[in-house]
């Protein structure tokens, strides 16, 4: 089928450059937590230092090993990050996530490390990433008890922070498992608290927030009010290595694309790519992983989506392959360009026979992450037809394009759809604010890393795309003149 792009959405105008030297503060939601977010930010000591303007980039323990981990697995994986050149190309943060605590807190109340997963403690890991130009990853929880049901910072916020401080600590990702009665009615709260206990130590911390885009009533959803005090937050529940998954939440991300700003960044989670695990996380379920070119769409999504990229695999034994999507320098740049903004879904066309919604919601009440698909993803029954078209604004006037064809989320890739023609015009290019004027755009393929066609004035790119695979380019004006426009009008 002939896809024409039509652009229902016009795509957020530029926002004012902000300094590179502080985090970008951009409330959002209801006045009262603009007004918050405001006098939080200019709390005298609470001023916070730009930690990374751009999506974090590295590795984090969980998708892979769970609670299987130890010092020595963290200095074999960050060997591995380094010899397979994954660190140059930006892949710095080594995240420890759950389970690297001891059973209780120490005599003077600090956390304190596993004694035989961690033997040498905290610090000792984090001198030896720093000495390999990498940076170390925590994990902790808002409430009682971690998820695992360590010992959670509830009651110690700033003890934490300051001991975290002291090990060396570069990120610290926290979790919203086993709230007390008013935390879980005041989730942003206290995650606003540790937030300034992590301000409080000087040292630079990227805040990463895990609350799974869950909405409270007094609250509203992290997007809200995370972006005022945390580098990222999570969006959804927990990712699993299976296409309908990676399908689901990138479904759930498009709406939020407003909320993503330099320095500040909407998290659907870590990556995939290389991963097998069992069906929901649930111990014992059948295990998954994505095909080579679901691996490809998914990361490839996540840059264009400005997402934290943060592997999830074992790359001491990933196939050639698996390195090759995670270590593209074209897709990387796309992730990490300087504008900082999440992609717009600018099409949107689905056909087929999809599951009614009042089922899905009777569904829902025995499977609540089902609740994720309502309002963002139809189920489809059998065979269906999804095409999409997303664009990225980039910095140096050019911009991001992926073509989807998404397929069926629930199907075998091969049997029940084929190939979808799916084009982009110049005026959909135009609508969306990109500046063609009247010179030839120019088309790179970053997936293939070579350049492509070049089309002429009002012309339109076409590709043919294979089930659950994508396309992705970059254009740009062959030859901008010397006065151009920014590529994005605003
Ligand atoms: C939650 C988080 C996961 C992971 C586990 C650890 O489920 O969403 O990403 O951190 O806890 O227990």
């Amino acid at each position: 089928a002939m896809v024409r792009s039509v652009l229902d959405g016009r795509i957020p105008t530029p926002l004012p450059n902000v300094a590179e030297e502080v985090l970008v503060i951009r409330p959002a939601g209801s006045a009262e937590a603009a007004a918050e977010a405001a006098a939080f930010a200019d709390a005298p000591g609470e001023s916070y230092p730009a930690l990374h303007s751009t999506p974090v980039m590295g590795f984090n323990t969980w998708n892979a090993f769970g609670c299987d981990i130890s010092e020595d697995l963290i200095l074999t994986i960050a060997d591995a990050i380094v010899q397979t050149g994954l660190r140059d190309v930006g892949y710095t943060y080594i995240g420890i996530d759950d389970c690297w605590q001891a059973d209780e807190r120490g005599a003077d109340g600090a956390l304190q490390a596993h004694p035989l997963r961690f033997p040498r403690g905290i610090k000792a890991l984090a001198d030896e990433m720093h000495a390999a130009g990498l940076h170390l990853g925590l994990y902790s929880d808002y409430g009682v008890r971690t998820c695992a049901g360590y010992p959670g910072s509830y009651g110690h916020y700033e003890q934490d922070a300051a001991t975290f401080a002291a090990w060396g600590v570069d990120l610290l990702k926290f979790d919203r498992c086993a709230p007390t009665v008013d935390q879980d009615r005041h989730p942003a709260r206290y995650f606003r608290q540790m937030g300034a206990a992590l301000r409080a130590t000087g040292r630079p911390i990227i805040y990463s927030l895990c609350n799974w885009g869950r909405s409270d009533e007094s609250e509203g959803p992290p997007w809200e009010w995370a972006p005022a005090f945390a580098h990222m937050w999570r969006t959804t529940t927990d990712i699993f290595p299976w296409y309908g998954r990676v399908y689901a939440i990138l479904q759930a991300n498009a709406p939020l694309a407003p909320f993503a700003t330099r320095g500040a960044f909407n998290d659907p989670d870590m990556l995939e790519v290389g991963v097998e695990g069992p069906f929901l996380n649930v111990p014992g379920l059948p295990r998954t992983s994505l095909t080579e070119s679901e691996s490809a769409l998914h990361f490839s999504m996540w840059a264009m989506l400005a997402a934290p990229l943060l592997i999830g695999a074992d790359v001491r034994s990933s196939p050639s392959w698996v390195l090759d999507i995670l270590g593209n320098p074209e897709v990387i740049a796309i992730s990490q360009d300087a504008l900082g903004r999440q992609a717009v879904r600018a099409l949107d066309e689905e056909d087929g026979m999809f599951l009614p919604l009042p089922l899905l919601e009777v569904a829902a009440l025995v499977l609540p992450m089902l609740r994720e698909f309502i309002g963002s993803v139809r189920m489809c029954l059998g065979s269906c037809r999804k095409v999409q078209v997303w664009i990225k604004p980039l910095a140096n006037h050019s911009a991001a394009v992926a073509l989807l064809n998404l397929g069926d989320q629930l199907s075998d890739s091969r049997s029940s759809f084929g190939p979808e023609t799916i084009e982009v015009a110049a005026d959909v290019l135009m609508e969306a604010g990109v500046q063609l004027g009247t010179t030839p755009y120019c088309v790179r393929d970053v997936v293939r890393r070579r350049d492509a066609e070049v089309v002429p004035e009002g012309g339109a790119v076409r590709r043919e795309v294979a089930p659950h695979s994508h396309e992705l380019l970059v254009i740009r004006p062959c030859a901008p003149p010397p006065n151009a426009l920014p590529l994005f009008s605003s």
